[in-house]
């Protein structure tokens, strides 16, 4: 059966366990992987500009020994002239055997997964979902910090705008006594799709506030996030608010000895780099888990059966 990813709630806690489980293997054992696949070729979609995604991607699957095909902008496509993302993937579909699409609308991935004969990863649609960013903030967390349960875990910034703040949400309210604690300015709160259809009805342990330094001493991981300039409607906003949290020596001398610090990058101004030698900042580290756990989910999305991560229906 054809499986995609668009969100990380599209697989099993138990198919995420056995996933990080490959990308642990992969890990320890890259040349038993080097040509796992062989002749196959990724198509990278990307109608948004994107740094560590994509090439995190080229690089997941060349590590394999596949091959990879795309593009970068979507002006540098037929999008430039018109083309629907339905007609795209059709065509796509001919030319590779998987794919891994980012667009700035919201569900974009999700229309064309339904016209698609490969698997789609929605590799970011909107603000809405960054599915593969949340697979690499946990594996981060899982390796680092040993376990995904019994957290206190800070998101800090863009809460309205951040998918990535959305997906890893939505992913980790399934661990045991994981409890968050929200920290943004009011504009740029969580949305109520979260806070309401998530958080509370799912009866879990959450906080709302404004100032990062009062939490920083409860914090077991702070997340980072950058204030996503290009969903704001005026740039008088975003200058407002680009600066509202730095993260700096000083906050990071009220959290505890073994808090881990992890953004899901590009950095602006909101993690001041005299934090990077502090050895809980794991942001860096953080992107060579994101290259372990998508080959790990292109391996299980393009071998389903072989790599045994995804359950079979049917
Ligand atoms: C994130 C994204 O694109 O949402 N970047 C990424 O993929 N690592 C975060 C961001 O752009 O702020």
């Amino acid at each position: 059966m054809l499986r995609h990813l668009m969100s990380p709630m599209d697989f099993s806690v138990d198919e995420l366990s056995r996933l990080m489980d490959l990308a642990g293997d992969i890990e320890r054992n890259p040349k038993k992987y080097a040509h796992a696949c062989d002749g196959k070729i990724l198509a990278t979609l990307f109608y948004e500009p994107s740094t560590r995604t994509r090439l995190s991607f080229e690089s997941a699957m060349l590590r394999l020994g596949g091959k990879t095909l795309g593009f970068a902008t979507a002006d540098s496509s037929s999008a430039a002239k018109g083309e629907s993302v339905s007609d795209t993937i059709r065509m796509i579909s001919c030319y590779t055997d998987i794919c891994a699409m980012r667009h700035p609308k919201e569900g974009a991935a999700l229309v064309a997964s339904a016209k698609a004969k490969i698997p789609v990863i929605n590799a970011g649609d909107g603000g809405h979902q960054h599915p593969t960013q949340t697979l690499t903030d946990m594996l981060t967390i899982r390796s680092l910090k040993g376990r995904l349960d019994n957290l206190t875990i800070g998101l800090c910034g863009d809460l309205k705008f951040g998918r990535t703040v959305h997906s890893l949400i939505k992913s980790l309210v399934r661990y045991e006594n994981v409890r968050f604690v929200l920290i943004s300015p009011e504009e740029l709160r969580i949305p109520s799709y979260i806070r309401d259809d998530v958080l509370e009805k799912g009866g879990i342990e959450y906080k709302e506030v404004r100032q990062l330094e009062s939490v920083m001493p409860e914090l077991d991981l702070l997340y980072m996030t950058r204030v996503q300039k290009e969903r704001f409607f005026n740039e008088e906003d975003y200058v407002r608010l680009k600066d509202f949290y730095i993260l700096d020596k000083k906050k990071m001398d009220l959290a505890k000895p073994d808090m881990l610090v992890l953004h899901p990058l590009p950095r602006v101004n909101e993690i001041s780099i005299e934090v990077d030698d502090d050895p809980r900042a794991v942001y860096f580290q953080q992107g060579q888990y994101g290259v372990y756990v998508r080959m790990a989910l292109i391996l299980s999305l393009l071998f389903p059966e072989e790599y045994k991560v995804l359950e079979q229906e049917g």
